[in-house]
């Protein structure tokens, strides 16, 4: 190895492979959404490079993801990202013992770029392929966060796309026990920042804006609440929202405010509804986990670690960088599923829904998400 090469492995905290004999290196691909993002991780959990682009300046104009400008960013940029990382890491293809690619749910052209890369990358070096979940990499990134993290573990996983509780039970194994009816949690973070004139991506324009206003000043519904359903639902939350802003009558800040209290109770109430329901089985559960992009936001951290003070549980969750689209929850759930000797064939197709629970019932209003 080069002078240059090992001063930048030092710099990665890492070391050549040969002195970790039972460890594994595994490059993860991300390309579902708006953000294009390679990495590679190790199966004792170190990160040893992470890349992402993000194609907030191109979706921007349009308030939301073009799909066809997203497909076209990850196919320039995803290559450029794999290099930076094996350059930073110091390591080659050669070095790493398997590629996970996300093959979905998500946008099917960024996905397919994804994917067929990975495809490219594990026939050139014979390695294996792992086709990931994009929704796993998202339900075991917290593991990747926490070495003490053990299953079973109930998970509020909150997106851009997805709004679920799941019970985890191993590797692969997810029950979901609710989802929404109708919105996900970030979409409704990013339809009702939208009405606030915020700009894409709304959730952290929303956050910062309600950290001024007053959460009891517009009065705002908090649809299923103490409902015996165990599902989410928010389309009604953003059209009160709507009504609110077409009114004239709050302040923005005001209505920001209002609107995530009200959110953040229906998460609080829904969690307690499947809490309720898992302590009554007597699941002997480790934690209440939070991950996906929603969990970056502070009120519902904080709410859900009150929820797990008072049911003597810990709380788990991901920093932040971890919690939005990255490529090293891919590559920590490909490391997962490679400890499970779960690979892939190269013909393993790309799919634009994939639910973690195949077995769940469809959801009235949620087919279309689950
Ligand atoms: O997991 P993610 O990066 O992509 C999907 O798989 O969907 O989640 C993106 C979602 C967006 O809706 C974004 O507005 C939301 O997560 N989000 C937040 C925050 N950061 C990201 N929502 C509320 N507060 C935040 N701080
Ligand atoms: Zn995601």
């Amino acid at each position: 190895m080069g002078r240059g090469r090992y001063e930048a492995a030092k710099q990665a905290h890492c070391r050549p492979k040969v002195h970790y004999p039972n460890m594994a290196i595994i490059l993860g691909i991300e390309s579902s959404c708006d953000e294009t993002a390679a990495a590679l991780v190790t199966s004792d959990r170190r990160v040893l490079a992470h890349a992402l682009a993000s194609q907030i300046a191109e979706h921007a104009p349009f308030g939301g993801v073009v799909p066809e400008i997203a497909a076209r960013a990850h196919a320039d940029r995803l290559m450029p990202l794999v290099e930076q990382v094996f350059g930073e890491a110091a390591l080659t293809l050669g070095d790493v013992d398997a590629i996970a690619a996300t093959a979905g749910p998500g946008l099917i052209g960024g996905v397919m770029v994804g994917l067929i890369t990975g495809k490219a990358l594990a026939h050139a070096s014979g390695k294996p392929l792992i086709a990931v979940n994009h929704l796993e990499g998202h339900a075991l990134s917290p593991r990747l966060a926490d070495a003490t993290l053990n299953f079973p573990y109930l998970l509020l996983l909150v997106s851009g796309g997805h709004c679920q509780i799941l019970l985890v039970t191993g590797v692969g194994a997810y029950r979901r026990l609710a989802t929404t009816i109708d919105d996900a949690a970030g979409e409704a973070f990013d339809k009702s920042a939208k009405l606030l004139g915020l700009p894409y991506p709304g959730g952290p324009a929303l956050e910062a804006l309600a950290a001024t206003g007053d959460a009891r000043a517009v009065p705002l519904p908090r649809p299923m609440l103490r409902s015996a359903e165990p599902h989410f639902s928010f389309a009604g939350l953003k059209s009160a929202v709507a009504r609110a802003v077409a009114s004239g009558a709050h302040q923005p800040a005001d209505v920001a405010a209002s609107f995530q209290a009200a959110l953040v109770d229906c998460l609080i109430d829904r969690i307690n509804h499947a809490l309720d329901a898992l302590e009554a089985a007597a699941t002997g559960l480790d934690a209440l986990v939070v991950a996906g992009g929603v969990a970056a936001n502070g009120a519902v951290r904080s709410a859900l670690q009150q929820i797990a003070d008072v049911r003597g549980l810990r709380f788990v969750a991901p920093p932040l960088w971890l919690c939005t689209d990255n490529a090293a929850m891919i590559g920590w759930a490909g490391a997962e599923r490679f400890a499970a000797g779960l690979t892939d064939p190269l013909d393993v197709v790309a799919r634009p829904r994939w639910p973690l629970d195949d077995k769940a019932a469809i959801v009235r209003g949620a087919g279309v998400k689950a």
